[in-house]
């Protein structure tokens, strides 16, 4: 049973410096891709009449990373899709995380246009 515990503390030990990056990749995954699509280019829901925005876009990547929180968190400014994820029960770290994340999608050679 001692063995036992601690062969779980040690699987406990290296599952938890998993990066940020993989963490917001599940959360993004979960909460962002059907309508952003999984590089970001606003193409993942093809049968909604939104338009999301393309997340690798110069628009979005110019924004502050306080700015990304808050559209993320509250919203701000969204006509179409109110995101207000704060009160949809992501945490203030994975929204900041997520923040990190959408800055890989500015590195994504962009396809087509
Ligand atoms: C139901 C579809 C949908 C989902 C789910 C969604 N979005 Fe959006 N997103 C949109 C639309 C539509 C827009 C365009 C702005 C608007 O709503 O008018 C947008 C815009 C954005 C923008 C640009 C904001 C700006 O100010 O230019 C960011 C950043 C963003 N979304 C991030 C996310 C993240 C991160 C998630 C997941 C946590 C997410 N979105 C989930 C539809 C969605």
């Amino acid at each position: 049973m001692r063995e036992l515990l601690v062969v779980f503390g040690l699987l406990l030990a290296f599952h938890l410096p998993a990066g940020a990056a993989d963490d917001a990749e599940t959360t993004y995954k979960a909460q962002c891709v059907k309508c952003h699509g999984a590089n970001g280019d606003g193409t993942g829901h093809a049968g909604l009449k939104l338009k999301p925005a393309d997340l690798r876009s110069e628009a979005v990547q110019k924004l502050s990373d306080e700015e990304l929180y808050k559209t993320i968190a509250y919203g701000v400014g969204h006509k179409q899709y109110p995101h207000a994820f704060a009160e949809r029960g992501l945490s203030p770290k994975q929204i900041a995380d997520l923040v990190t994340y959408l800055r890989t999608f500015a590195k994504t050679p962009k396809k087509g246009k």
